[in-house]
């Protein structure tokens, strides 16, 4: 399985000068990954400048780039959408225009949103089936604050989110999807969850994923790590058998810096 790393820019940069700059020396930087796919989340505003237009081979799933170069592993996403396809929903974006634009993933669920607009298990189930009934490759982020870490509710947390996040999920679409283990304490916070840790936690989550669907399908679906992930730590926990990518958030905005985590990737 290729390695999975995903750039979460949350709301960031500022002007869409500086997404183009980030996205191009990203883009120069980081040719011909055979090991690796990289997934830019910029914030929808930018997503239309950097899309690959329908009609070029880069839009096609083989990676084959503009004009028959080879530019990449790169794909697209974006960091949530909506769980109905259109209508009088002011403010959302909706899976049907995500893919429409060519983008390929969208993360959904991420601590950030759940509790800033408090979205809760049931909210992101209803976003991962409209993103999959269009097309779309969810990444379900979820994790376990520092308090029911200390309480030692990690595991209960993580059984309730990904079994309601993956309800009614057809068996037909469940290769479409991937799992974020993103302890919220360790987001933001240069506090990087242990290595052992997080592979313990994805682990877990495979063992709920086999009781709902198969062995099979829990060991076939990607589950990455989020949570400060630098240049120093990406080799770690990307060596565990069991973990399959990274969710880079502030790291993901230094060009050198995100360049090194990727190249790290491919090498494994
Ligand atoms: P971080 O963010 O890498 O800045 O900790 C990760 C995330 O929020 O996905």
């Amino acid at each position: 399985m290729k390695k999975l790393i995903v750039a979460n820019w949350k709301c960031n940069p500022t002007s869409q000068k500086e997404a183009r700059q980030l996205f191009d020396s990203l883009k120069k930087r980081l040719k011909n990954l055979k090991k690796t796919e990289v997934v830019i989340c910029p914030p929808f505003v930018y997503l239309l400048g950097f899309r690959f237009p329908r009609s070029t081979p880069a839009f096609s799933e083989k990676g084959q780039g503009l004009r028959g170069r080879q530019v990449s592993s790169f794909r697209l996403g974006a960091q949530n959408c909506f769980w109905e396809e259109k209508g009088a929903f002011t403010g959302e974006i909706s899976p049907a225009m995500l893919k429409n634009l060519g983008v390929k993933y969208t993360i959904l669920g991420h601590s950030e949103r759940r509790k800033l607009f408090r979205e809760s298990n049931e909210m992101v189930n209803a976003k991962v089936l409209k993103a999959l009934s269009f097309g779309l490759f969810p990444i379900i982020c979820l994790g376990e604050d520092e308090e029911e870490r200390k309480k030692g509710k990690t595991f209960r947390i993580l059984e309730k989110e990904i079994k309601t996040a993956l309800k009614k999920v057809p068996k037909s679409k469940i290769r479409k999807v991937v799992v974020a283990y993103e302890p919220i304490w360790a987001i933001g916070t240069g506090n990087s969850c242990l290595p052992d840790e997080a592979l313990t936690a994805t682990l877990f989550l495979r063992k709920i994923i086999s009781k709902i669907f198969s062995k099979k399908t829990a060991e076939n679906i990607p589950i990455l790590y989020g949570g400060s992930v630098t240049s120093e730590n990406a080799q770690d926990y990307l060596r565990e058998q069991g973990i399959d990518g990274l969710l880079v958030g502030g790291a993901s905005l230094r060009t050198e810096e995100f360049t090194k985590i990727v190249k790290s990737a491919n090498i494994n």
